[in-house]
């Protein structure tokens, strides 16, 4: 048996280091089209940064975990094939802005029907709308002769910063087919660590929607808790306080209740467009737009943190440095895509603030591009005046205390633990009064801080 994954990306890396540690007889192949991207798996410094994934890749590569860019050597010599490419919302064409881009997947598939001879499984890692499973097959089905082929859907559920844990312990496996063959022979590689009645089969399309559905109710939750705390801060009750009391409802359940600044990943908001529109497309309208307000809810609170700034610090941030704290979408991950981070110092330079941002694990070229592709218009063009507010107006800092050092205000953007054990009485002795902390992630303590002499405010804390 041996297994090749197409895409080295946040998940194709850490699942595949995993199956190649629990499975030290499997040889498994990783590859990838991003030359740079396959060096640093196989230096010491790897190109995501997760918890625990070090030790991991150390045990298992140069043992029975490769990986290279030669895709088509490793599709011929495999069994089983995984596709763990990515499939980012449309830009362009129909359904640009909602539904997936399947090009990635698309060329997979036709690599795959055209390198491959014998019977291979080839399994869906990404996330893809349902029925995607239909159109792999019938274009590995052109395939020549001699090539055959079982489709398994087997998603993944693992969250970035814990993925190393959630791999090693997930609260299920899920393989979707039609095979009883097929789907034994991937069961049988998580059997090696996962027990028994946590892998869960069903058919195909069950599988491809269970992904998009259970990214969706968890989104639900984070843009329900964010919604109220809106509410508390008009009232007087205080968000966590709320969160408690529901979250001991054991229907309800204490999980995905932490008000922030707003969700960010590469998941949450692209497989709810994508359920959007596939709703859509099936005519079902009120249930498209049912979902669609997750997003909006979550795009009003990200907007709603840099108004509160704004207004706060007397209705002008022109020309105010501002302390950034945080640029990854969560701690523990230098991933930045649709951080909020990312949509709220855009509102913030576009009101001429001067942005000290500081992020322990993500690199200066990544926050300036990121700050680049947000204030892009649709065809990827920088207006002379956003070019300007970027390369003016934004710096880069080396800690938290550069970054406040001199600042009107500090607002924290992501849950980073270093923040909780700083010296907050040397920040503020450095910043001009009055000295303002907005906490996007409700993680500092706030009666101290305001002993200190900050004046701190937090999301659903009036
Ligand atoms: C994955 C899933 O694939 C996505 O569907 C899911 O919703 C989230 O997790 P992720 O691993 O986070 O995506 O994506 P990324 O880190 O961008 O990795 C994808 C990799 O595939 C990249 O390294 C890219 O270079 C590679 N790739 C892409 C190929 O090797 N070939 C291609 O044709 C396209
Ligand atoms: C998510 C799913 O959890 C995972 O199962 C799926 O495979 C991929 O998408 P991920 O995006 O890596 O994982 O992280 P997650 O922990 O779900 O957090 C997503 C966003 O929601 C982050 O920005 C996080 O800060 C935010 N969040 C989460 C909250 O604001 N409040 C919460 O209570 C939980």
């Amino acid at each position: 048996m041996k297994i090749c994954c197409i895409g080295a990306g946040y998940v194709g890396g850490p699942t595949m280091a995993m199956i190649a540690k629990q499975c030290p007889d499997i040889p498994v192949h990783v590859v990838d089209l991003n030359r740079s991207r396959i060096d640093a798996w196989n230096s010491d410094s790897l190109p995501i940064y997760e918890p625990g994934l070090d030790e991991v890749v150390r045990e298992a590569r140069g043992r029975n975990l490769t990986f290279s860019t030669d895709v088509e050597s490793a599709i011929s010599e495999a069994d089983m094939i995984f596709i763990s490419v990515n499939t980012p919302t449309k830009t362009f064409g129909m359904g640009a802005g909602r539904a997936a881009n399947l090009e990635f997947v698309e060329k997979c598939a036709r690599q795959i029907a055209t390198v491959a001879s014998g019977h291979k499984i080839v399994v869906e890692k990404s996330t893809l709308p349902v029925r995607t499973a239909g159109a792999i097959k019938r274009i590995l089905g052109s395939a020549g002769d001699g090539a055959s082929f079982d489709v398994l859907s087997n998603p993944e559920f693992l969250a970035e910063g814990t993925a190393i844990d959630d791999l090693l312990d997930p609260d299920r496996v899920l393989i979707g087919g039609d095979s009883e063959r097929a789907i034994d022979t991937l069961a049988a590689v998580y059997r090696r660590w996962i027990p028994e009645q946590k892998i869960l089969t069903t058919n195909l399309w069950s599988s491809e929607l269970s992904k998009l559905t259970a990214n969706a109710f968890l989104a639900q939750r984070v843009s329900s808790i964010n919604a109220i705390s809106a509410l508390c801060e008009a009232t007087g009750a205080d968000v966590d306080e709320v969160a408690r009391a529901i979250g001991t409802d054991s229907r309800i359940g204490p999980k995905f209740l932490k008000s922030s600044v707003g969700f960010g990943g590469s998941c949450f908001q692209k497989d709810i467009l994508n359920l959007v529109y596939l709703c859509e497309h099936f005519g079902l309208h009120e249930v498209a737009a049912y979902w669609e307000q997750v997003v909006v809810m979550n795009d009003y609170q990200k907007r709603r943190f840099a108004e509160k700034i704004v207004k706060t610090l007397f209705n002008t941030v022109s020309d105010k440095k501002i302390s950034i704290w945080g640029w990854a979408f969560k701690k523990d991950t230098n991933d930045t895509r649709e951080s909020a981070a990312i949509y709220v110092c855009r509102d913030l330079l576009r009101e001429h603030a001067r942005l000290h941002i500081y992020d322990p694990r993500v690199s200066r070229t990544q926050i300036l591009k990121d700050l680049q592709t947000v204030m892009s218009d649709a065809d990827g063009q920088l207006s002379p005046p956003d070019q300007r507010l970027i390369e003016n107006h934004v710096t880069v800092a080396s800690d938290c205390y550069a970054s406040a050092r001199d600042a009107h205000a500090i607002a924290v953007m992501t849950e980073w633990d270093e923040f909780k054990t700083l010296d907050y009485q040397k920040i503020y002795r450095a910043m001009p009064q009055p000295a303002f902390l907005f906490d996007g992630r409700n993680i500092v303590d706030r009666q101290a801080l305001s002993e200190v002499g900050f004046e701190v405010h937090a999301i659903g804390k009036s």
